[in-house]
């Protein structure tokens, strides 16, 4: 969807892996700032104009690192900014099946409300069962949809067939709803664990945001830490987290970590 050399607006912070797939690809990922309700629209408006970019890569539920869920009333605006700019969103719906039992109802993927072939919809199943387990599915319409699939034809090629029929049976069981309750419950009591333990041993850290799907929050550390030093001395006390620096696509604006829960 974007040639070599071309910029690509994704969120700021976000999933290190994207920003490693759009270097690789040879693009230029252009930072927008998320806050606790999604992407801002103001900034993603002003990135595509100053940027002239032709994507956006999004996570509107449960963003990694941040857990921000878009709110109703930016997703109108995101696909209005992209629709006027000419431009295609990905929806990174990666962890649509790891929401925590107290959430209530979820919000229905972007691609839901966008008629107009704007939107290109990912998910996958490797979040709710196994890393190993490397099934994705893509849901575009309209013309991006027959440039994807030409492209589809050479990568389906290297999906073997046993795992796509472990993961059809998988799903089509009675066993995945169950599962699934099983996970959300399970997320829930560690995040609650993980979150009432920071709050009483830490309570100098901020936690921005307690988000109700996902596998691990986002901690700002005290201005002027060290975030190596913090993530090196927590691993030598037998706790493994991830630096933040590496979430954010320029110079990032305070120290954080990214725990994990599971
Ligand atoms: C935001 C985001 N998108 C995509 C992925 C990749 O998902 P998968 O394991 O299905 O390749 C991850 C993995 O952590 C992620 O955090």
């Amino acid at each position: 969807l974007a040639p070599p050399g071309a910029p690509v607006l994704v969120e700021s912070p976000t999933y290190p892996g994207m920003l490693a797939i759009a270097r690789a690809a040879g693009l230029r990922p252009v930072p927008v700032p998320v806050d606790r309700d999604g992407v801002r629209p103001e900034l993603l408006a002003q990135a595509f104009r100053a940027s002239g970019a032709r994507l956006f890569v999004c996570q509107p539920l449960f963003q990694n690192p941040t857990g921000a869920v878009l709110s109703a009333d930016r997703r109108p605006d995101v696909l209005r900014i992209a629709r006027e700019a000419g431009a295609f969103v990905v929806e990174d719906d990666f962890v649509r099946r790891l929401v925590h039992a107290d959430a209530g109802p979820l919000p229905r993927p972007l691609a839901t409300d966008d008629p107009d072939g704007v939107v290109v919809h990912v998910c996958s199943l490797t979040k709710a069962t196994s890393p190993s387990l490397r099934i994705g599915c893509l849901a575009a319409r309209g013309p991006v949809l027959e440039r994807l699939r030409a492209i589809q034809v050479v990568d389906h090629l290297f999906v073997p067939r046993p795992l796509q029929e472990a993961a059809l049976e998988l799903v089509g069981s009675p066993a995945w709803p169950r599962h699934l309750r099983t996970v959300a419950g399970e997320l829930r009591d560690r995040r609650d664990a993980l979150a009432g333990a920071l709050a009483l041993r830490l309570p100098e850290l901020a936690v921005p945001h307690v988000p109700v799907g996902g596998y691990h929050l986002w901690v700002r550390l005290p201005d002027g830490t060290d975030e190596r030093r913090f993530v090196a001395s927590a691993l030598r006390e037998g706790v493994a987290l991830a630096p933040g620096r590496p979430y954010f696509p320029a110079e990032p604006p305070a120290p954080y970590v990214r725990l994990s829960f599971v």
